[in-house]
């Protein structure tokens, strides 16, 4: 037998029992006459003792340990002198009567403590080793809670899980597409699935009304803090469903996993139209932990001879509360956030309300007090507040304000972690218009309904048609999106046109679902979240790739294995892919 008990679970009950404990070498402490080791497992650390008086060879062979050796040894549990009431078993130790070595360990390139030394791409790289650490060690339990939990909701909702294709069909549309070369029909390629949309809608034809899977993805796109080439959602689907029955679903979902998982309970899902996330926090995932909306200020701020002012199709601004007392210095550094590439403003108007009443301003020279003060009135402002005002083109200055509002919101202590505060935007567009390519390009997916009411908007004024489509919002971070889907091939292939995509690339492309269609599609939606974004959000961290056991960094690398990698050239051969000559 390798250990009788783990090193989390020995306590004051156990004392004077007979045990064997397995694990690694956390520390080892040397008091002359007594060495200290922390023995670790997944379970917790328990010490062990060793008198240099009782057992001087035994003692010499524990001095001799280096840090991560796995050991087991045989002891007897006892009551220490000196207890750590901060572990659950710190109030006994070990006193030891044998050890094994069941392996050595280099010492390894960074502390594992919870507190370490390591660099985030050193971590990466040694990441079996960073997962030994508390913190990643408790995410990846986090994470396999959540999945238990909701398996077991959606479980008892009827809901099945099926497997769908990794290896399918490439589509143009969305972001770009992993691909994979197929040795047995020579230049010819799989994708790998941005997302199982198309077969989980046939799979609503096929009749599994209540479909889900926690489901990798993979998307060759820019990667971020919440964003990585493979990634992990929670898919479902559902037959006989109105936009309605979707958001109350789900809603009972997140509830009943804040609960179960966090202790919180959620009390509301507001929502919030799109259009209205746009004008009021300028960004389609507003976080609502705050207010600071936005105020627009054509009226009050146009023809005062300010030609920023004069010349934008929008002024707006936010008002944040108690920052009067701003140092220039301090208004300077706003001032060059905004202008930081990412955030891409010319710059920054503010207007001071002052303890004493007075008003200041940046644009003092063009407006009056009077009119500071009608424009302070707008924002509701009061006495110690800072005004904090835009101009520019709609979207961009929308845009912009949204990443200063969220930067105040750091600032002044508004985004507390331990607050949770959901949200369904609403009613997106279908489409988006891009200038680069000159087309439009469906906002959520090309199988997104139109709402009945804007559908014979279509082809007249396509940019106001609104989808059926929803996003669920939490703390300012899309953790999931969906929508009631076409289910009629008339509706879809109109979908088609207006995006532009000629019928013989719908055929080859989509073919096999506008066929499926036409047999008896029930009406049907659905919803995906994000599950590596959802366990961030329970973690309370950013980057979500604490969450993902062996993530990718910001390069899409695998540095611990080195992949993407070159392979071999028969392998390239039986492919029939060559390489392009290096520059
Ligand atoms: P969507 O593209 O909105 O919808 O994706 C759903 C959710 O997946 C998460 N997500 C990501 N997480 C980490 N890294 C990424 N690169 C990444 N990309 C997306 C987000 C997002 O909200 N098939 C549709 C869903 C549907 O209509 O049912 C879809 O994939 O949290």
């Amino acid at each position: 037998m390798l250990r009788t008990n783990t090193c989390g679970e020995l306590n004051i009950s156990n004392c004077n029992q007979n045990v064997i404990l397995s694990g690694w070498v956390q520390r080892s402490r040397d008091l002359g006459g007594m060495t200290f080791i922390d023995l670790r497992d997944r379970y917790g650390i328990t010490q062990l003792v060793f008198n240099m008086e009782t057992n001087s060879e035994l003692c010499e062979k524990a001095r001799k340990l280096g840090r991560e050796y796995v050991i087991q040894v045989k002891g007897t549990v006892a009551e220490r002198s000196n207890k750590n009431l901060k572990i659950p078993t710190g109030e006994v130790e070990i006193i030891v009567n044998e050890i094994n070595i069941l392996n050595a360990s280099k010492t390894p390139p960074f502390t594992i403590e919870d507190n370490t030394d390591g660099g985030d791409e050193l971590r990466l790289k040694y990441r079996y080793l960073d997962l030994r650490r508390n913190q990643v060690k408790q995410n990846m339990v986090l994470r396999h809670n959540l999945s238990i939990l909701i398996r077991n909701y959606l479980n008892d909702l009827s809901f099945v899980e099926i497997e769908t294709p990794y290896l399918i069909k490439s589509t143009p549309e969305g972001a770009r597409d992993f691909v994979v070369p197929s040795r047995m029909n020579p230049n010819e390629f799989y994708a790998l699935p941005q997302s199982p949309q198309t077969y989980k809608q046939l799979l609503m034809i096929s009749g599994f009304d209540r479909y889900f899977q926690i489901v990798r993805c993979f998307r060759d796109e820019d990667l971020r803090a919440d964003r990585q080439p493979e990634f992990t959602q929670i898919d479902c689907e559902m037959s006989f469903v109105e936009q309605e029955d979707i958001l109350n679903l789900f809603e009972g979902l997140m509830t009943f996993l804040f609960k179960e998982a966090k202790g919180v309970e959620i009390k509301e899902f507001p929502r919030m139209t799109w259009a209205d996330a746009m004008k009021y926090y300028g960004s389609d995932k507003p976080d609502i932990r705050f207010g600071m909306k936005f105020v627009e200020l054509n009226d009050l701020a146009q023809n005062k001879g300010f030609s920023v002012f004069d010349d934008a199709e929008l002024v707006i601004g936010i008002c944040a509360e108690g920052c009067a007392q701003y140092t220039r210095k301090q208004i300077d550094e706003l001032v060059d956030f905004v202008k930081r590439p990412q955030v891409g403003a010319n710059g920054l108007v503010y207007i001071k309300y002052n303890d004493d009443g007075t008003l200041k301003s940046s644009v003092d020279k063009f407006f009056t007090p009077e009119q500071l003060l009608e424009i302070a009135k707008k924002f509701g402002a009061k006495e110690g507040d800072l005004m904090l005002i835009m101009a520019g083109k709609e979207e961009k200055t929308q845009n912009s304000l949204g990443v200063l509002r969220l930067e105040m919101g750091n600032r002044l202590g508004l985004r507390d972690s331990n607050k949770y505060s959901p949200l369904w935007v609403v009613d997106f567009p279908l489409l988006e218009w891009d200038e680069e390519t000159n087309r439009f390009y469906a906002k959520h997916h090309p199988f997104t309904a139109p709402k009945p009411e804007d559908y014979p908007k279509l082809f007249t004024s396509p940019k106001d048609v609104r989808a059926n489509a929803y996003d669920l919002v939490i703390n300012g971070v899309e953790i999931g999106g969906g929508s009631i889907r076409i289910y009629d091939k008339e509706m879809q292939n109109d979908m088609f046109k207006v995006l532009g995509i000629s019928k013989e690339t719908v055929n080859s492309q989509f073919g096999y679902l506008l066929n499926a269609f036409e047999y008896g599609a029930p009406p049907h939606g659905g919803i995906a979240f994000g599950f590596d974004r959802l366990c961030s959000i329970f973690g309370g961290v950013e980057s979500i790739r604490d969450f993902i056991a062996f993530p990718k960094n910001n390069n899409g690398r695998d540095t611990m294995s080195d992949a993407p990698s070159l392979i071999a050239q028969d392998q390239l051969d039986e492919l029939c892919l060559s390489l392009i000559p290096k520059q």
